[in-house]
């Protein structure tokens, strides 16, 4: 079933476990966080940011998605990833995304907190679910988001701004990296602890890709319930499709669609047993 934000993170927040946020951006992504659904029977989160509109349109996101799952009993959403622009938040919603994020973390901070209210009152208004962030993430490599500077959340201005604009949910900065870790991954679990001594909300980490299973443990443990997985998956599909190329020069590219769908849904299965151990 397709469900928003809401009703997935308040389910995990019970439950002790992370519904996983998979990137795509085409046919094959999209298929592959599907068939990663069927096998584990497990919630996922499709996500869809801003920057990939140059390969798919929004609606094109909504009809595939809606298209495959006709059959599916598992709980997904569809998720707006990473959006500055309130204009395609509108679409999003209008096209049938189940939540979204706003992005307004480039704004000073009473600029973001009244763009994110206006955001919440829209979203909510038609059944979706609100995402935002505080803090920056820093580069990792192999990534495709822009944030550079790390700026860790500040507990008490996280506390002001989820009770300003009643967000759904609340991306942390707390040393995890956009992309694959240059060294051994430094995570503040403490800085975690103290933002969620001043709010009960879900929280959402971003940068999933290459964080060890014992960080992603304790982030669980307190109260990380969505965890956000770009990167890798791209990585894995494109090293495949490189050495594949490279043995055979030749290669149809159906085969290499093929190939790239069973690569992702590996990955993304890996990263859904790291955040739901049980299943
Ligand atoms: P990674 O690319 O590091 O997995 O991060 C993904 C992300 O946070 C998308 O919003």
């Amino acid at each position: 079933m397709i469900t928003n934000l809401k009703v997935l993170l308040t389910h995990a927040k019970e439950h002790k476990y992370a519904v996983g946020a998979f990137n795509v951006y085409n046919y094959e992504t999209i298929k592959a966080v599907i068939l990663a659904v069927k096998e584990k029977q497990q919630p996922a989160i499709i996500a869809f940011g801003e920057k990939y509109l140059a390969n798919m349109e929004l609606k094109e996101v909504v009809n595939l998605v809606r298209t495959m799952t006709t059959d599916l009993r598992t709980n997904i959403a569809i998720h707006l990833d990473h959006t500055k622009s309130i204009d395609v938040i509108r679409e999003a919603i209008n096209a049938g995304f189940t939540s979204v994020m706003y992005d307004g973390s480039e704004l000073d901070y009473e600029e973001n907190v009244k763009n994110t209210k206006f955001v919440v009152e829209m979203a909510h208004q038609a059944g979706v679910s609100v995402e935002a962030e505080l803090g920056s993430l820093q580069l990792g490599t192999d990534t495709n988001e822009d944030d550079a500077e790390e700026i860790y959340t500040d507990p008490i201005q996280a506390k002001d701004f989820v009770e300003r604009t009643g967000v759904d949910c609340l991306a942390v900065s707390i040393g995890t990296v956009h992309g694959l870790y240059k060294g051994e991954p430094k995570v503040s679990v403490e800085r975690l602890i103290e933002i969620k001594e001043q709010i009960d909300i879900p929280f959402v980490l971003h940068g999933g890709s290459g964080t060890p299973l014992h960080i992603i443990e304790r982030c669980i443990d307190n109260g990380i319930t969505k965890i956000n997985v770009n990167t890798e998956i791209s990585y894995s599909v494109v090293q495949m499709i490189s050495k594949l190329v490279q043995d055979k020069p030749n290669s149809h590219f159906s085969q290499l669609s093929v190939a790239a769908v069973d690569t992702a849904k590996n990955t993304v299965i890996k990263y859904m047993e790291m955040f739901q151990p049980n299943k």
